[in-house]
């Protein structure tokens, strides 16, 4: 699961490779790279012996290293010797090869390419002359950073960064008195889930190296090291420092000694006063300043006005207001400005256009409304325009666009923007990046897609479309790495968007297909299959019909598969039990029947397993409960199940809701249902929605009387139903100790026995639906206990005596208790006759000659009166309104969320879409 974490981290510093590049080709002018590489002299031999037993210490399992025999080792991969002296001078092992994305998603995805060990050989301390060592990028996890390294005394740069490397950081490397450049952070340009865990409880050593000019210790926790800042402070040949992320509080400098500063970067820290401090204007130098996430604001000192030599400005997610915003477009040199979530509000101001230079401009998420103003679009050096997340207003046209030739990447979603534009329009620009989420858009099919050939990503959910899509719009005729077109109402059949021409020729890496929630007709043509690479594949709330093509067992890196509610048929095809990495599977409401097949037993990681609503027969396999272990939610419920609820169910520890209702089982309630333990508790679960960005799965609970859909905070749900099934036997005590239920129901049943005493140790329940079974005996007077109940439901039983006294029980209207013979006492008409202990075996009532719809969950149950559950159907239905509108809206987060987890893998903007 980790893997996918690193992709959310923040972005590295634009001019990273350039930087590299002058060092090499400037600090080391006495070194000579194997290409340079053309003198007589061969390698010193002690030097030779230390390389090779350095390589010994190395795992290398993709043989990088196969150079390294013979005799010269300046001729080696990765090493440079020195022109005169035919010292080793270079040591350059960073890992350039990088995964795909599709690749790293795959759980068991190991870097082959990555150089390993659990050791460096210290042998590496015989190359006295070394200048340059490069181990960025390869796999030491674990391992913490050799104090040897503060030996190599010769040393100008020293990169360690993404390398895995934990632990304290060897103060040994303030010994290197000659250093230039150190990197020991993480650079989050790179595909390779591998981070560096650093901490450093004293920075003193950073204070010593006082040659250097870069310094990148991102991501490395500096929390315990009080004055950390301070030792930066001492460097006076600062040029580039970044300490993203280090868990900093950044002090108040009364003097600054890094005043050559020409990058800054302090994202994601805290600063001891939330307003910008003043020293940052001595920085006369200072090019690059990165504030992201820090809190702050600049309401005091009007400090931009002042630093007129920035060029790239990152304050997103912030507290900066308009008026900052105006004062920062005096800078006219800046290239690149992102305020992003900060407290802009009102029109963005005309000002805007006095960047001549810009090239990325990120506003999104603010409170910025009304038009927006004509300068922008005279910013014709923009690449990347991200603006949304506002309530900005007006009509877009082709006018707008006109100048902007440069466009790459156009965030304007969600927004209150219509686009409009002639279908013969020919756009200036070539756009990569698109997200056009609930901008008004259709209701044609934009024509003028057809022009863009270099679209990855393109999102325009909900944008009002309703059309079919074209032909020319062959997601296999373009480079397409995530499609996202739910919630409109395109229409026709699925061949257009998948099938091209040369489709097999292709090498397709598409990551995200969402055509969710559509009127698409027709069947899954099987030219889906050739999208391989595949992790999300949306296709439900359509009308689409037929089987599912057996070769989407192909499939292998799906993640998510959702096919739910359309008019699908036949049986689950056994091939998807080759889709091992499958997380959320939902075939919900379509016409599935037959057997599930034995093969899903492979899907070891399902969490979501949502198949209610079909026409699925058969026992309820064992290996749901021997196999899926990780299983969270198990929806089986309105299929044709029959047979007992066997124990095996019990094997899933993470089980939160199960609903297996209306279905044909028979038999008792396990008792080791107590083993749900996720059940017991009362925390949220582990859904990795909340971690790992998924689009959400929608799941149907009913609570409080009604159907809600839960999305977002799925996670939260515990819930069990087991109704309309023919159960007997009593209800299990052990059910009593899952106290982080809010649903139990276990309604339209033949379970007879008691209630238990103890049901009042569900203090969470929220719903509670006994009805039309045979229990007898009181009501545990503990059921008055529960406060949070608001929907109750014990009528059409045996149950007598009277009703417990003391508490809302009593305000609650008949038909709760209707059909209950034996009742006595309020609410009820009948007073119990005074000192009668209530009965045991109460009045029996035969309630076989009540059909089904005499009992609809309206007619029974809403009652006006637990405390705080005085909720009338109006109210409720009110509620589920809401309801649907923050699934709406966090489906559409979600989908920027992956979004951003993919497409925007380099982007320096990454972030502004978490
Ligand atoms: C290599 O050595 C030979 C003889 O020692 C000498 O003539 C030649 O110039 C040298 N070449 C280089 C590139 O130094
Ligand atoms: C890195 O190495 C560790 C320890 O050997 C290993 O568990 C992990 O899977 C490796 N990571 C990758 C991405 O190869
Ligand atoms: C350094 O080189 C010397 C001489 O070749 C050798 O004896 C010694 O073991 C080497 N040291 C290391 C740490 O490899
Ligand atoms: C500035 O640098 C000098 C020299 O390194 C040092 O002596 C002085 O203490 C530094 N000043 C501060 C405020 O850190
Ligand atoms: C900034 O520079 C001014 C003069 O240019 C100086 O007086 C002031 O002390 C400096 N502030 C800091 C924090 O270094
Ligand atoms: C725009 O926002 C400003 C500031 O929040 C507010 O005063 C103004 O009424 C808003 N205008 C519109 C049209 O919503
Ligand atoms: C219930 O959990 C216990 C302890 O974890 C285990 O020994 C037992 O086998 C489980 N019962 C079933 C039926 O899985």
């Amino acid at each position: 699961m980790g893997h996918l974490n690193f992709l959310d981290t923040t972005p590295s510093l634009p001019f990273l490779p350039l930087f590299i590049t002058i060092l090499v080709a400037s600090q080391i002018p006495l070194g000579c790279t194997r290409e340079a590489h053309s003198s007589n002299f061969t390698c010193i031999e002690s030097e030779r012996q230390s390389l090779l037993r350095f390589k010994d210490s190395l795992t290398d399992e993709s043989n990088r290293l196969s150079s390294w025999t013979g005799g010269d080792c300046c001729s080696w991969k990765g090493i440079g010797c020195h022109r005169t002296t035919g010292r080793v001078v270079t040591l350059d092992l960073r890992n350039l090869e990088q995964p795909e994305l599709y690749e790293v998603y795959n759980t068991s995805y190991h870097c082959r390419s990555c150089l390993a060990g659990d050791q460096l050989s210290p042998s590496l301390v015989n190359l006295t002359n070394l200048r340059y060592l490069d181990l960025s990028l390869n796999n030491f996890s674990g391992i913490q950073i050799p104090t040897f390294l503060g030996l190599l005394k010769d040393l100008r740069y020293l990169n360690l960064s993404d390398a895995g490397f934990v632990g304290e950081v060897p103060h040994h490397l303030g010994n290197l008195s000659h250093l230039r450049y150190l990197d020991i952070g993480f650079s989050s340009s790179n595909n390779i889930p591998i981070d560096n865990n650093l901490r450093s409880n004293d920075v003193g050593w950073v204070a010593r190296l006082s040659s250097l000019e870069y310094l990148f210790l991102r991501g490395v926790n500096l929390s315990n090291a009080g004055d950390g800042f301070l030792a930066v402070n001492m460097l006076p040949s600062l040029k580039t420092l970044d300490l993203e992320s280090c868990e900093l509080v950044v002090p108040h400098l009364l003097h600054v000694n890094f005043t050559s500063l020409s990058s800054l970067e302090l994202g994601s820290n805290q600063f001891l006063n939330p307003t910008l401090p003043p020293w940052l204007r001595n920085l006369t130098s200072l090019q690059g300043l990165g504030l992201f996430s820090n809190n702050l604001d600049d309401k005091v000192h009007d400090t931009f006005r002042q630093m007129t030599s920035l060029v790239n400005l990152d304050l997103g997610r912030n507290h900066f207001d308009t008026s900052t915003l105006r004062s920062i477009c005096n800078i006219s040199s800046l290239t690149s400005l992102d305020m992003s979530d900060n407290e802009l509000q009102g029109s963005i101001p005309s000002e805007i256009g006095q960047f001549p230079q810009l090239t990325l401009l990120g506003l999104s998420n603010n409170r910025l409304n009304d038009t927006i103003p004509s300068s922008l679009w005279q910013l014709t050096k923009l690449q990347e325009l991200y603006i949304g997340e506002n309530a900005l207003t007006g009509e877009l046209s082709e006018h707008h666009f006109a100048k902007l030739r440069e466009l790459k990447r156009l965030y304007i979603s969600p927004n209150l923007f219509s686009l409009h534009v002639s279908s013969s329009w020919v756009p200036p620009f070539q756009l990569q990046y698109i997200a056009m989420a609930s901008v008004k858009i259709g209701p044609r099919f934009p024509n003028w897609l057809r022009t863009q050939k270099e679209i990855e990503a393109l999102n325009m959910y909900n944008a009002s479309i309703s059309d079919a899509i074209p032909s020319w719009f062959g997601v296999l005729s373009n480079d397409f790495s995530a499609i996202i077109l739910s919630g409109n109402k395109l229409e026709g059949s699925l061949n257009s968007i998948i099938s091209a021409a040369d489709a097999d020729k292709k090498v397709v890496q598409m990551l995200i297909l969402l055509l969710n929630d559509n009127h698409f007709t027709g069947s899954i043509p099987e030219d889906l299959c050739k999208l391989k690479t595949l992790i999300y594949l949306d296709l439900s709330d359509n009308h689409l019909s037929g089987r599912i093509p057996l070769c989407l067992g192909n499939l292998r890196n799906l993640r998510f598969l959702r096919l739910a509610n359309n008019s699908l048929y036949g049986q689950i095809p056994g091939s998807l039990g080759n889709v091992g990495e499958l997380i959320i599977l939902q075939l919900s409401k379509n016409r599935f029947d037959g057997k599930l097949p034995p093969s899903m037993q492979n899907l070891k990681r399902l969490q979501f397993l949502d198949l209610g609503e079909n026409r699925i027969a058969g026992t309820i396999p064992a290996w749901i409960g021997e196999r899926l272990s990780d299983l969270e939610f198990l929806t089986l419920q309105s299929n044709n199940f029959h047979g007992g609820i066997s124990n095996t169910l019990c094997q899933l520890p993470y089980l939160q809701v199960l609903n297996l209702a209306h279905n044909d089982l028979s038999g008792s309630i396990p008792h080791c249902f107590k083993n749900f333990t996720a059940m017991e508790s009362t925390k949220s679960g582990t859904f990795p929605f909340s971690n790992e960005s998924y689009l959400d799965p929608v799941l149907q609970i009913f609570k409080a009387g009604i159907e809600l859909e839960y999305s977002k905070n799925i996670d939260s749900v515990k819930s069990i139903s087991l109704s309309g099934n023919n159960l007997v036997g009593e209800i299990p005590d052990e059910i009593m100790g899952l106290v982080g239920l809010q649903t139990l129901n276990l309604s339209k049943n033949h379970l007879n026995g008691r209630i238990p005493k103890n049901i009042g140790n569900l203090k969470q329940l929220e719903t509670l639906d006994l009805s039309m079974n045979e229990l007898r005996g009181e009501i545990p007077p503990s059921l008055s206990s529960i406060y949070t109940l608001s929907f109750l439901n014990l009528s059409y039983n045996k149950l007598s005596g009277p009703i417990p006294s003391g508490n809302q029980l009593q305000t609650l209207n008949d038909p709760i208790y209707e059909g209950n013979i034996g009742l006595c006492g309020k609410p009820l008409l009948n007073s119990c006759p005074a000192g009668e202990s209530p009965t045991e075996n109460g009045p029996v009532l035969d309630d076989k000659g009540h059909s089904e719809s005499d009992f609809s969950w309206f007619y029974a149950g809403f009652g006006p009166g637990f405390s705080v559950g005085v909720v009338g159907v109006v109210g409720i239905l009110q509620f589920k309104k809401s309801w649907r509108y923050a699934v709406f809206k966090c489906l559409e987060n979600a989908h920027d969320r992956i979004w951003v987890m993919i497409v925007l893998k380099t982007s320096r903007l990454r972030r502004n879409f978490h």
